[in-house]
């Protein structure tokens, strides 16, 4: 895309850290509108009075989204078909992890909610409706610590939990562990980097099933540790990590600035065609920041059976499938 006067994008938790900045700068980019959806129209309307004083612009309108709860991003697209919009980039940025383990109306645990079970739901209800444009980009937050790599946070085996308590099956395994019945105790930063590996999976899954011209990928915005995201982490995490993150982790590559990090969805945006289904993270495999690359390891990430096993499972957790629409194309 280089003119984009015409064209309308969403982002998701637009009133706080990435989604926030990502907002300013698509507006300074020239974006026609800018849907700002976050979890309460106060929040919404409050971001968009901040932003208006910042670029000097007025592209924005507001929407309300619990991105952790079916019912709510359901009632979002309603909205959006009633103002007869239609989007040209889906942002699918709003994310929490909370310290404690809490669970959005059918069970599902919060960090996996927030990120997967609005933002699966809000896709398939506008594939559904026609609120995508023909050459539609969604681009999804994923996250360096899906490669399971960074300290403090594991990514749960999901193969080893498939064959030793669900008969080798994936997609039950999954849907235990986002329930947390899994065999693991809870710890929010393992959650966190799990679910973000289950968003890689269901972006390459969907990039099968959408149609020709309409692209989706995860782009991790790297390590921005001055973001609110660090709020519900925990308290070790919050009082010494945090700080020496903010100070040395620049020199080493393992932090950067809000502007870059959000720079990355927009880039992804701008990405062809032919450029879709895949996670893209810093190309470093032990950095944070810096050059991004497609990630191809570990190998789970290009695994087609888990990928759509990830993918199925965000529809059992959600209760919402692809939709039956001639114009969208199954795998
Ligand atoms: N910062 C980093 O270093 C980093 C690294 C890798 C990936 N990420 C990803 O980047 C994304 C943005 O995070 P951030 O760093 O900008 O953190 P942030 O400042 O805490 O922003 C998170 C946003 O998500 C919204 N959100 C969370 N749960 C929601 C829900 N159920 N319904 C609606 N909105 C919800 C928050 O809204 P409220 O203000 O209402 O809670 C907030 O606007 C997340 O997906 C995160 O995983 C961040």
């Amino acid at each position: 895309m280089s003119n984009y006067s015409d064209k309308t994008v969403l982002v998701t938790g637009a009133n706080s850290g990435l989604g926030f900045e990502a907002a300013r700068q698509l507006a300074e980019a020239g974006w026609g509108k800018v849907i700002l959806a976050c979890r309460s129209e106060s929040k919404a309307e409050a971001a968009r009075a901040r932003l208006i004083e910042l670029t000097d612009k007025d592209p924005y309108s507001l929407l309300a989204v619990d991105t952790s709860e079916v019912a709510s991003a359901q009632a979002a697209c309603d909205q959006l078909r009633e103002r007869g919009e239609r989007i040209d980039f889906l942002l699918l940025n709003a994310g929490a992890s909370g310290a404690q383990p809490k669970f959005n109306s059918a069970g599902v645990e919060i960090t996996w909610a927030s990120t997967l079970v609005g933002h699966h739901t809000m896709t398939m209800n506008m594939l559904d409706g026609g609120l995508l444009s023909p050459g539609a980009r969604i681009v999804i937050a994923g996250s360096e610590g899906a490669r399971g790599n960074l300290p403090g946070m594991k990514v749960h085996d999901i193969e080893k939990v498939a064959k030793e308590r669900f008969d080798g099956d994936r997609v039950t395994a999954i849907e235990a562990l986002a329930r947390i019945k899994g065999p693991y105790r809870f710890s929010n930063m393992d959650e966190y980097v799990t679910a973000k590996l289950v968003v890689a999976w269901w972006a390459a899954a969907l990039s099968r099933k959408l149609p020709r011209g309409m692209t989706v990928n995860a782009v991790s915005p790297g390590s921005a540790p001055s973001s609110g995201f660090a709020r519900d982490a925990p308290f070790l995490m919050r009082v010494f990590m945090l700080p020496i993150m903010k100070i040395a982790g620049p020199l080493m590559g393992m932090a950067g600035s809000i502007e870059s990090a959000a720079r990355r969805y927009l880039d992804a945006a701008d990405l062809g065609d032919n450029e879709t289904g895949h996670f893209y993270a810093t190309a470093h495999r032990t950095k944070l920041v810096g050059p991004v690359g497609i990630q191809t390891w570990p190998e789970y990430f290009t695994d087609e059976a888990a990928q759509e096993a990830g993918f199925a499972a965000v529809v059992k957790l959600t209760g919402v499938g692809l939709p039956e629409a001639s114009s969208v194309a199954t795998a």
